[in-house]
C-alpha cells in the first residue's frame, strides 16, 4: 500500500474526514495544547456528548495550564466529579504542574516527553501532539482497535497484548507522509471508528476504506474484533451511614488510591456494626432517631458491581471534637460545590424526597 497517491488508506481517510468528519467540536480548531490535552484524558472512557458540559466548565475555572497547575485539589476534584475515573484528575492535575516545573508551561511538541506526563499513555500523546503540532505518530484508542483490526483482519481480543503490537503495527504503516495532514488523519480515525465503523452494524456502505477492508471482503466483520473473554464481574456490597444534623450532612474525605479517591463521600460503616453507636463514637452524634435503611443504590465500576446499603440517621446533636479527622458537615445548600460520586450526589439531590419515602415505608 503506498501512502502517498491518492487512493492510500491515509488520503481517503483525509478525504472523508474534512467532508463528513466532525469539525466543529469544542477542541477543535485550535493549537492550543492545554485544550487539546484537557479534552483527550477527559474522551479516555468517557463519550463526547458527556464531556462537553464538563469540557466547558473545566476551562471557564481553569483557562489555562499555570491555574490549573495552582489550583488546590479539591477545587479539581470539584470539577470533576461526576465524570468518573477519577484518577484521571489526579493526574491531570499533577501534569499541569510538571508542564510548569519542568517545562515552562509549554506542553513538550514530543510523543516521547508528552507520555512521560501522569495520565498519557501513548496513544493519547500521539493525539496531542498530531492536534498540537502536526507530529506523524499513530493512535491506537478502543474505536481506532476496532478500525485497524477489521481493516487488516486481526484476529483476537485488542486487549491482549499480542494482538495490542500487531494493532500498533498496522497504525504505523498507515500512517500519512505528510505532516499537514495530521490533524485531519487523527481525526479522520476517530470520527471513522465513532461514527461508521461501529461495533455493531457497521455502515460500510458509507465507509471510505472499504474497497480494501479485509473483514469486510471476507464477511466478518460481526467477528472482528473478537470480543473480550467473558469474566464473571465479582460483586461487593458495603453499608453507609447517612448522618444528617439540621440541615447538614456529614462527609468523609475517600483516601487515594481506592474507588472514589478524593471525594467526598458518605462515611462507611461495617455490614453488621450498630449505626447509632458508628454516629455517636466516630463522627460525635447523638440523640439520633433509629437508623431508617434506604432503597439500596446499585452502581457498576468496571471491575466490579458494588450495592450500597444506606442508613439514614438524623441526629439532634453533634459534638464535631469528637469526628473523625477528614469528616466534615456539610449544608444541603453547598453539596453542589463538594466533589461527590455520582450514586452519592443523585441520592443528596433528592433528598430529601429519599427520605420521606424510606421512612414511610419501614
Ligand atoms: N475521542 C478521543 N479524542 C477525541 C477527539 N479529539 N474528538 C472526538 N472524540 C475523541
Amino acid at each position: 500500500m503506498s501512502s502517498d497517491d491518492t487512493s492510500s488508506f491515509a488520503n481517503r481517510l483525509i478525504t472523508w474526514q474534512r467532508v463528513h468528519g466532525r469539525n466543529d467540536l469544542p477542541w477543535q480548531n485550535t493549537r492550543d495544547a492545554y485544550r487539546i490535552w484537557l479534552s483527550e484524558i477527559m474522551l479516555q472512557q468517557t463519550q463526547v456528548t458527556t464531556v462537553l458540559p464538563y469540557y466547558a466548565r473545566f476551562l471557564e475555572r481553569f483557562p489555562d495550564v499555570l491555574s490549573l497547575a495552582q489550583a488546590p485539589d479539591d477545587d479539581v476534584m470539584a470539577y470533576w466529579a461526576g465524570l468518573g475515573y477519577y484518577s484521571r484528575a489526579r493526574n491531570l492535575h499533577r501534569a499541569a504542574q510538571q508542564v510548569v516545573g519542568q517545562h515552562g508551561g509549554h506542553f513538550p511538541p514530543s510523543v516521547d516527553l508528552l507520555v512521560a506526563l501522569p495520565g498519557v499513555g501513548r496513544s493519547t500523546a500521539a493525539a496531542i501532539a498530531a492536534f498540537a503540532y502536526d507530529v506523524i505518530a499513530p493512535i491506537l484508542d478502543g474505536n481506532v482497535k476496532r478500525v485497524l483490526a477489521r481493516h487488516a483482519a486481526v484476529e483476537g481480543f485488542p486487549g491482549v497484548s499480542a494482538v495490542e503490537k500487531k494493532l500498533w503495527f498496522e497504525a504505523e504503516t498507515r500512517l500519512p507522509t505528510s505532516a499537514k495532514n495530521m490533524v485531519a488523519y487523527t481525526q479522520g480515525l476517530m470520527d471513522l471508528g465513532a461514527t461508521i465503523c461501529v461495533r455493531s452494524d457497521p455502515r460500510c456502505l458509507l465507509c471510505p476504506i472499504a474497497a480494501d477492508c479485509a473483514a469486510r471482503i471476507s464477511g466478518r466483520v460481526d467477528e472482528i474484533p473478537a470480543a473480550r473473554p467473558s469474566k464473571v464481574v465479582p460483586h461487593r456490597a458495603q453499608s453507609y451511614l447517612l448522618l444528617t444534623h439540621a440541615d447538614q450532612i456529614l462527609l468523609v474525605k475517600r483516601p487515594a488510591p481506592g474507588i472514589w479517591g478524593g471525594l467526598w463521600c458518605l462515611p462507611e460503616i461495617g455490614a453488621d456494626e450498630d449505626a447509632e453507636v458508628a454516629a455517636h463514637i466516630r463522627h460525635g452524634a447523638s440523640g439520633s432517631n433509629h437508623p431508617v435503611m434506604l432503597p439500596p443504590i446499585a452502581h457498576a465500576f468496571t471491575h466490579f458491581r458494588l450495592t450500597l446499603n444506606i442508613a439514614h440517621l438524623s441526629a439532634d446533636c453533634v459534638e464535631p471534637r469528637a469526628m473523625q479527622p477528614g469528616a466534615m458537615w456539610i449544608a444541603r445548600s453547598e453539596l453542589a460545590k463538594a466533589a461527590l460520586p455520582k450514586p452519592i450526589s443523585r441520592l443528596l439531590a433528592s433528598y430529601p424526597a429519599t427520605l420521606s419515602k424510606a421512612a414511610a415505608g419501614s
